[in-house]
């Protein structure tokens, strides 16, 4: 296990997931990019903690669930060839939609986590973006977004808008033909500001 401060700084998933569009409209020195094995020690889980209850989470622990996380956020070994350009895979006579979705996630993992970081290298704000690969929709393939938060103090400067272009950025080069999330009545009108509308009704089981 690594000690304190020595964790690599491995990313999750390819940068070239990340939107040349958001980097360039974030304020002056910060950077959005994939969350890093290292970001324990750079207050990912403090950013977190304006979302919801976190916990204690020792560095060892983290590791563990970054790993496992991880292996969904790669491709599959099977699949690690280049990922095809949507030019390839679109053509109007050429293969369902469906198959256009399969074809476009070749390559791609599912788990996207992605963070903004400040002048100074302390993360700000993060998003996650998982994706579920379906039979049904002709082998359709759905973005759900979780995990929104931005450090109380940098709220109100556009990064939750931010995040949420990145994260839909990525849920489109993956090839998901829509994004869901669930979220309470007070944040309504933030998402609807980065162009979600109400759909259906959240249901919940806990355990
Ligand atoms: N209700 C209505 N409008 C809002 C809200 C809100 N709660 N929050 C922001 N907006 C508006 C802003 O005024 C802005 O509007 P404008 O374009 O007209 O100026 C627009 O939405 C974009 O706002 P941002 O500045 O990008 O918002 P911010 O960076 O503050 O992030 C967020 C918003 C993520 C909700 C932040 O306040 C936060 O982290 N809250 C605590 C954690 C949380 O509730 N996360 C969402 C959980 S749901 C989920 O994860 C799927």
């Amino acid at each position: 296990m690594a000690s304190n401060g020595t964790l690599p700084a491995a990313p999750l998933f390819s940068s070239t997931l990340i939107s040349p569009e958001v980097q360039s409209a974030l304020p002056e020195g910060y950077t959005v990019r994939p969350l890093q094995k290292n970001d324990y020690h750079a207050g990912f889980l403090d950013v977190l903690r304006v979302l919801t209850q976190v916990g204690d989470i020792s560095e060892e622990r983290w590791a563990e669930r970054y790993d496992w996380i991880a292996r969904l956020g790669a491709p599959p070994p099977s699949l690690s060839s280049p990922v095809p350009k949507t030019s390839d895979v679109a053509s109007p006579t050429g293969p369902s939609d469906g198959q256009q979705f399969s074809k476009k996630s070749e390559g791609h993992g599912s788990y996207f986590v992605i963070v903004i970081i400040n002048e100074v290298g302390k993360i700000v704000g993060t998003g996650t973006l998982v994706v579920e690969r379906k039979f049904i929709h002709d082998l359709g393939i759905v973005g759900h977004i979780e995990d929104i938060a931005v450090a109380k103090d940098q709220q109100g400067k556009k990064l939750g808008l931010r995040i949420i272009n990145a994260l839909d950025y990525i849920a489109s080069e993956v090839g998901c033909y829509k994004s869901i999330l669930d979220c309470s009545e007070a944040n309504e009108g933030f998402y609807k500001k980065c162009g979600f509308k109400r759909a259906g009704l959240e249901m919940a089981h806990y355990y």
